[in-house]
């Protein structure tokens, strides 16, 4: 079923690939400057969103065996991800029960218990205390009752999904809507980490639009990869998940092999974003891969700190490894030095408060789909969640 999807995908791209066309929207979209910078708004987003909808926090290639962890932290919250001995996914606040230090440091590696850098207090894989220092003289506690706080945690096509807030209550299937199974065919579940770095940014809205947004492409990055691209996209929604191709003129040669005979790797070409802050771009250096970049509000409205993972699907050796290597270069720089560098100067610029409003034009789907659906989920009570997800495009149609 997914697959006949891709290549409903793939026709609708080739099609208008061999036109020179694109799909356009009715109208033009207008989105209020303010949105960009207003400490209120981005303090609803945060709160709205952020912690409400399970966040894409890893990969399963940074937690494949029993006893891996990654421990970061999300908008002020410490979170503890492990693969426990039963192999399930575990996700806890990374916080000790005694009297609440950090359990472990921020980044990753391999451990069958957590013991407390503060006083040694120890857990298990599945967070429970296991271990008290001293014990007959620190006195009488219920162990069962100190364990970590655990998180929602969900792993769907290779990637980790976590609720930031511990009580959250929607469904990640729900809220996937079905986007996971698209993603599965990338087989992430067998790919590999071959870079980990961090770019700072802008208002985290400014550095999404960007990655819906190819009208950009050979203007902005003309001096790198943007010429070979037209400036035309296609949108295909799940819900607030957005996959974005590229109609792009070779696509043409695709109609020399009959659509049985298109490949996966073909098939999954392009963008696919995931809801609220991900990107995953495919690229092919050194072997097949993907720039998956995790976006996170900063402290301000004006900030925000993209992680970028450059993920392969073949363990590369070292010409390949070399090759990939200057292909994360690129991309870092790409980002850094044309994406968010411009995107800083455009939010200094919005908070003058000089611009009403900000134009998403009809050649902008993307743009238009996401604000909608930010707007919407930041209005909707914690009971009208999962309807909206359930609901998909038809909470965002404007009426
Ligand atoms: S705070 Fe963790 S053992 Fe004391
Ligand atoms: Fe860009």
């Amino acid at each position: 079923m997914s697959r006949k999807r891709l290549i409903e995908m793939m026709r609708h791209c080739v099609d208008h690939a061999k036109a020179g066309t694109q799909e356009l929207e009715p109208e033009v979209f207008r989105v209020p400057a303010s949105n960009y910078w207003d400490e209120g708004r981005w303090r609803r987003e945060i709160d709205g969103i952020f912690r409400r909808v399970p966040l894409l926090l890893a990969t399963t290639a940074e937690l494949r065996e029993p006893g891996r962890y990654k421990a970061l932290e999300v908008l002020g919250v410490p979170v503890l991800i492990a693969r426990a001995r039963d192999g399930e996914l575990r996700a806890f606040v990374n916080l000790c029960s005694h009297r609440g230090a950090q359990l472990m440091p921020t980044g990753g590696g391999k451990a069958r218990r957590f013991i407390c850098p503060y006083h040694a207090w120890a857990y298990d894989d599945e967070g429970a205390l296991v271990g008290i220092l001293s014990a007959s003289e620190f006195g009488d506690v219920d162990k069962s009752c100190l364990g970590l706080t655990r998180l929602p945690v969900a792993e769907r096509a290779g990637l980790v999904w976590v609720h930031l807030d511990p009580a959250a209550e929607l469904d990640i299937d729900v809220f996937l809507g079905g986007y996971d199974e698209m993603l599965a065919h990338f087989h992430f579940e067998d790919w590999h980490l071959v870079s980990q770095r961090s770019v700072e940014g802008p208002n985290w809205k400014i550095a999404y639009d960007g990655y819906l947004d190819l009208y950009h492409l050979p203007i902005l990055h003309k001096e790198t990869f943007g010429p070979k691209f037209p400036n035309q996209a296609h949108y295909y929604a799940w819900g607030p998940h957005q996959r974005v191709s590229s109609p792009h003129p070779g696509l043409a040669q695709m109609d020399e092999l009959s659509e049985e005979e298109w490949p996966d790797s073909v098939l999954m070409g392009g963008v696919w974003t995931v809801f609220p802050h991900v990107s995953i771009a495919t690229f092919d250096a050194g072997g097949p891969g993907v720039l998956l970049s995790q976006l996170f509000p900063g402290s301000t409205p004006g900030e925000s700190v993209t992680v970028q993972n450059y993920l392969m699907a073949n363990e590369p050796d070292e010409a390949q490894r070399a090759e990939a290597q200057k292909q994360i270069d690129l991309l870092e720089y790409v980002v850094r030095e044309e994406d968010y560098a411009t995107g800083l100067r455009q939010q200094q610029a919005l908070r003058t408060g000089t611009l009403d409003e900000v134009l998403f034009g009809r050649n902008e789907g993307g743009g238009h789909r996401f604000h909608r659906w930010v707007e919407r989920l930041i209005e909707a009570d914690a009971g009208e969640l999962k309807g909206l997800f359930e609901a998909g495009e038809a909470s965002i149609r404007p009426r």
